[in-house]
């Protein structure tokens, strides 16, 4: 529970974000009720710059913290439930798991929503935390202290049709009128996205993977669908949770894999039917809006050739130089 001077403090930096806020340079576009604001580059509606703001002047990061980083819709679901299953495997099995009956995201906190950069509000002995902010924005103690971070990013392509749907759906569950496809396509591309553009968050996070790659882990959704296990395993190396030989031949990993796998989650019933931020108003959302199918190349289905062709080519000029592909 947050304190009372907490709630104080954060009322008067509120009003200043507020009014800092109000001067840039905004859109209404996406079918959100609220208008999207861009600063230092990065486009956010108002909860989610004022939880950056907030972050940025009040999260003390702990050398021990393990910050899963990442766009919406490219994975942050998944590798919530994987990392919080690895780090907790010693407290819970596959039948105690908080897991079956939190969704992750009410597990690992974000850094900027949920106010979690009150020590009150977190999970002491759970050293997990989320953002979904652009690598520019993370509060300096996230740098300075020496935490970890795993970055996972995925193809533009599924990014976006996962984001169009995510949108659609939230914009189903609060009675407004959901954006065409078309139309969301031309924002993306340009840039005008939730934490976006896309590969501007992506690339910041992999040049930083490339100057500290032991505080910096960089992942692909497409890598860890391939071969989950593998990455897996990886990613507790890298965590400082490795799973030791006799774990590995217990198929405790496995275990692991497959109770956090889209099939097991989506299926559980505070996936299927919970609610998440209640509320909260507009950040109000249905659990299963978080998990739909999962399938690499999905975007097949919903964008023509040419639609495709423009986003590849986009995401070539933007990476050009870097020695990544998406
Ligand atoms: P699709 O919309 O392509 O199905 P995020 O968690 O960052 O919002 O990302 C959501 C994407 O991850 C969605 O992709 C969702 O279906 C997929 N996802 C959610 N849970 C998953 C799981 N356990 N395993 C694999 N993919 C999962």
């Amino acid at each position: 529970m947050e304190s009372h001077l907490e709630k104080q403090n954060r009322d008067v930096l509120q009003k200043s974000f507020e009014e800092m806020i109000s001067t840039l340079p905004k859109e209404n576009c996406w079918g959100f009720p609220e208008d999207q604001y861009q600063y230092q580059g990065f486009w956010f509606t108002p909860p989610f710059l004022q939880g950056a703001l907030s972050a940025q002047q009040q999260f003390q990061a702990q050398p021990t913290d393990i910050i899963l980083c990442s766009s919406p819709r490219t994975g942050t679901t998944w590798l919530k439930s994987l990392t919080f299953a690895t780090i907790t495997r010693t407290s819970y099995n596959d039948s105690t798991t908080p897991l079956l009956s939190k969704m992750p995201h009410d597990v690992v906190p974000f850094m900027e929503f949920d106010h979690a950069q009150f020590s009150t509000n977190r999970h002491l002995g759970i050293p997990l935390l989320a953002t979904h902010l652009p690598y520019s924005f993370l509060p300096i103690s996230t740098i300075d202290s020496g935490c970890k971070l795993i970055y996972i990013c995925r193809d533009p392509k599924d990014t976006f049709v996962s984001f169009y749907h995510f949108i659609a759906g939230h914009c189903k569950s609060q009675n407004t009128q959901p954006i065409q496809l078309d139309e969301a396509f031309e924002l993306f591309y340009e840039g005008v996205s939730l934490f976006g553009p896309y590969w501007d968050h992506v690339l910041g996070y992999w040049k930083a993977s490339l100057e500290r790659p032991d505080k910096l882990m960089f992942l692909k959704y497409e890598d860890l669908v391939e071969d989950t296990v593998l990455y897996l395993k990886k990613t507790a190396e890298f965590m400082g949770y490795p799973f030791s030989s006799e774990e590995q031949q217990q198929g405790v990993l496995e275990n692991i894999v497959k109770m956090c796998s889209f099939d097991n989650l989506s299926g559980l019933e505070v996936n299927k039917t919970g609610r998440h931020r209640e509320g909260k108003g507009n950040l109000a959302t249905e659990n299963n809006i978080f998990f739909r199918n999962w399938k690499v190349g999905d975007w097949k289905n919903y964008l023509t050739t040419e639609m495709a062709q423009r986003l590849d080519q986009r995401t070539l000029q933007k990476l050009s130089g870097s020695g990544l592909s998406l």
